[in-house]
């Protein structure tokens, strides 16, 4: 584990599995249709039950670069916040929908006024989003709001295998060294 202090707000880059971990809100991989799928969906559907899937039925769906949020069923966190990243080279300005994905999530956070949240690493799993590519928006995306008021006190990415840890440890680097 890794662990910064930005504007007072602790961030902290793990590895794990994101379904394990405590906090206010879970962040979802999820895909537009909110229909469920393997990876990090396929794990939040399948620790945290039915109830999850029967809200994302009612919502009908996200766009791409943008997020939802329902409750948590048996996850241990309140809310599960599905945001649906861009599939890696299909919609020309995907820097910018990567980015709004993570802040939409960050929104959301301040509308529910939580305290704690878990970022998976968006897009760089089904959707091939290069991790080297994808980890300095992550970053920056979550660094720039954190330096405004926030609700948030703690900040997590957990990331499931140890070179995407590396990646995004070299990323934060990069950012504090800039
Ligand atoms: N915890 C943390 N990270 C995980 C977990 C987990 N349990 N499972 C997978 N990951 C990692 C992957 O290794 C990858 O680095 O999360 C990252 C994102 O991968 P995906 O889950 O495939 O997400 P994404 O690339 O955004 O693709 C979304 O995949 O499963 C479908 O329904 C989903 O269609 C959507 C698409």
């Amino acid at each position: 584990m890794s662990t910064y202090t930005v504007n007072g707000v602790t961030f902290a880059l793990m590895q794990g599995d994101i379904v394990r971990v405590e906090v206010d809100a879970i962040v979802n991989a999820a895909n537009a249709a909110l229909a469920g799928g393997g990876g990090v969906d396929g794990a939040i559907h399948s620790a945290g039950g039915p109830t999850i899937m029967e809200e994302c039925r009612k919502i009908g769906g996200c766009p791409t670069g943008s997020a939802v949020a329902t409750h948590a069923g048996r996850l241990n966190a309140q809310y599960v916040f599905h945001a649906v990243g861009p599939i890696y080279q299909q919609h020309g300005d995907e820097e910018q929908l990567l980015a709004s994905a993570y802040q939409s999530c960050l929104d959301l956070a301040e509308r529910y006024q939580i305290k704690s949240i878990a970022f998976p690493s968006l897009s760089t799993g089904a959707y091939r989003y290069p991790v080297t590519l994808a980890a300095p928006i992550a970053l920056r995306t979550i660094v720039r709001h954190l330096q405004q008021p926030t609700s948030l006190q703690q900040v997590l990415f957990v990331l499931f295998d140890a070179r995407t840890l590396d990646t995004y440890k070299r990323a934060m680097q990069q950012i504090h060294d800039d």
